[in-house]
């Protein structure tokens, strides 16, 4: 009796074992799918890593996270999960893509990929070092984002992090193999160059977009020669456009600025270009310019093809001046359905509206992804 029992537990445990033996190795043998996903850039896919660091830039405080598993402020920018949660999500490759900094890494984080991208940050390296806030109009020059380069600096100590884990030869595999995301510009124009004169004064809108591509391709071939081949980077949304340009620059209709959307469809033309004379030159590369300017901006001109109700404010208190800081508890609440709303603060958008976008991005450019 006793040993009967024994063995179906055991046979029953194998069962298992072997199951799940069976799918970690179709899992690694999936040749189409990438090990890891891999990002940089700004707010938009930026998990939490402002809160390890000194910045007004952050949002790790209610209601941020409120439809997040367990209403958790994590520092994500929006109300639930950010746009290289959903990608990594979509490809099977995990939930949640984790911030690099300030929190605990399994050997499972590492092997599949993490972000290091930080609020505030641009390919512009000032712009990292300044914050304009919507809510004063004032100007701070401290360092308030992790800069590109400094992202890449942590790349390099990830990368010596996958290799004690995974050894030496299976960690480059997972480099060269993962799927690498960029998405960052859009504070360059709005912050950088529109809210300050910082750039302004010494560069006109043309060559300042020259500047800003420059730095973009200088990232992107440090990125390559750091091992990474496939790398997905996407340009600036039209960000006229964005609740936060309508109240400082929109009149009193609060309008899409048009002179602001013709600067990001200025840079990401220029940027689209670098990126396609990189993948044609650095050899086994795979270089995507992912346009988000016109999915976003279709959401904007259509929202009840969407079931959006409210594109032009944020759901956040007011929505018309409230980000980061000044979104907070004591904001007067958060509108009642955030599934009507485009945006949650007035800068970035709402998980609905990042699922969608994703989506279509995904299906638009599905040789790539796939
Ligand atoms: C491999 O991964 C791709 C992309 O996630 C998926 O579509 C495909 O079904 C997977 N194939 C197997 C055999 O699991
Ligand atoms: C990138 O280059 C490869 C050839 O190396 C080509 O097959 C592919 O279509 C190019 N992709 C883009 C987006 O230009």
């Amino acid at each position: 009796m006793k040993g009967a029992r024994t063995t179906s537990i055991s046979i029953c445990c194998m069962f298992i074992l072997l199951l799940e033996n069976s799918q970690a190795e179709t899992k690694w043998q999936n040749k189409t799918r990438s090990p890891a996903i891999i990002v940089f850039g700004d707010s938009i896919v930026d998990p939490g890593n402002n809160n390890a660091i000194a910045t007004m830039v952050k949002c790790n405080f209610a209601p941020y996270g409120q439809d997040f598993p367990g209403g958790q402020a994590t520092g994500r920018f929006s109300n639930g999960k950010i746009p290289s949660d959903i990608m990594a999500s979509n490809l099977g490759i995990k939930q949640y893509v984790p911030a690099y900094l300030g929190t605990e890494l399994s050997a499972f984080d590492i092997l599949t990929g993490v972000s290091f991208a930080s609020g505030g940050s641009g390919y512009d390296p000032l712009t990292s070092e300044l914050v304009t806030l919507y809510a004063t109009y004032f100007i701070y020059l401290i360092q308030q984002a992790i800069s590109m380069t400094q992202q890449l600096n942590l790349f390099k100590e990830y990368k010596q992090k996958l290799k004690e884990i995974a050894g030496e030869k299976r960690a480059n595999a997972i480099i060269s193999k993962s799927l690498y995301s960029v998405i960052t510009g859009t504070d360059d124009l709005a912050n950088t160059y529109f809210s300050t004169p910082f750039r302004s004064v010494e560069y006109d809108l043309p060559s300042y977009i020259k500047f800003v591509v420059q730095c973009a391709s200088s990232f992107l071939q440090e990125l390559y020669h750091l091992g990474a081949r496939k790398v997905a980077v996407a340009g600036v949304s039209p960000i006229g456009c964005l609740p936060s340009q309508r109240s400082l620059a929109g009149g009193i209709e609060r309008e899409c600025v048009t002179r602001y959307n013709e600067a990001a469809l200025m840079l990401n033309s220029v940027l689209a270009k670098e990126i396609q004379r990189l993948n044609y030159t650095l050899p086994g590369s795979e270089f995507l310019f992912v346009d988000m300017y016109d999915t976003l901006l279709d959401m904007i001109q259509h929202p009840n093809a969407y079931g959006f109700e409210e594109v032009a404010k944020g759901c956040c208190g007011t929505g018309i001046f409230e980000v980061t800081l000044t979104c907070n508890r004591f904001t007067a609440g958060v509108c009642e359905d955030v599934s009507k709303y485009l945006f949650w603060d007035v800068y970035h958008p709402t998980e609905r509206g990042y699922e969608i976008m994703i989506q279509k991005l995904q299906t638009k450019y599905s040789p790539f992804f796939n």
